[in-house]
């Protein structure tokens, strides 16, 4: 697709949602970029639209594709164990992502994850933006590096910058924000001996998440 064959999903958003109902039933047609095509369906976003907290996650895997709610494979079960870890009810939490379609490469009868890239992020970002503008969060927590350039519209790092409760998820919004790893990222360490800090880590940036959301 080249840049004039991928709009973006301005187009598609509509400018007067009342709620993330009409958003979501809009994003079904979106044709932002190239990624509806290979995908199964749209994976727009779950929970409480009066969320005190945002998660923020990457993409839609490959059960979340064919499922169409996000956070419902192993990096989900992963995510949802470290919130409740952390004091929270995962059912209170409203989850997302930064690209809303699943990005991969057919390997035999095998989806491989791909990472989305930076025209990906910023193809789909009018969604998040638009969830944004309807939520009314106290924090959003951006889980890795994708969530984190679509949230702060820069390159993050993750070691260097987790952690900290800042102010503005994205320059218009009230919100606090902070990034933390992402939950795939700590799975894949499942087995290492680095396994149990990467785990308490996310769960130590969660709690800390729901304290500032609680103090604010
Ligand atoms: N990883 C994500 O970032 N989002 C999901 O919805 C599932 C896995
Ligand atoms: Fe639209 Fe985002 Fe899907 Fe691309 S990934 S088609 S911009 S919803």
């Amino acid at each position: 697709m080249t840049e004039t064959e991928r709009p973006g999903a301005a187009a598609w958003v509509p400018t007067d949602a009342a709620g993330i109902d009409p958003l979501r039933e809009a994003a079904r047609a979106c044709h932002g970029c190239e990624l509806w095509e290979p995908a199964t369906q749209v994976v727009f976003s779950a929970g409480p639209p009066g969320a005190a907290m945002v998660l923020v996650g990457e993409q839609p895997g490959d059960q979340e594709d064919r499922r169409g709610a996000p956070f419902v494979g192993p990096a989900g079960t992963l995510l949802v164990e470290a919130v409740r870890a952390a004091g929270i009810d995962p059912t209170t939490v409203y989850r997302t992502n930064a690209v809303k379609h699943f990005r991969f490469e057919q390997r035999g009868t095998r989806r491989l994850h791909k990472t989305p890239e930076t025209v990906h992020i910023t193809a789909c970002h009018p969604w998040l933006h638009a969830e944004l503008q309807v939520l009314t969060p106290r924090i959003v927590v951006a889980l890795g590096a994708t969530a984190g350039r679509a949230l702060f519209g820069r390159p993050v790092r993750i070691g260097a910058e987790r952690g900290r409760v800042l102010q503005g998820a994205l320059p218009d919004s009230a919100a606090l924000s902070l990034l933390t790893a992402h939950p795939s990222a700590v799975l894949r360490m499942r087995g290492d001996p680095g396994y149990d800090d990467a785990y308490a880590a996310l769960v130590t940036d969660l709690k800390t998440a729901a304290a500032a959301a609680v103090a604010t």
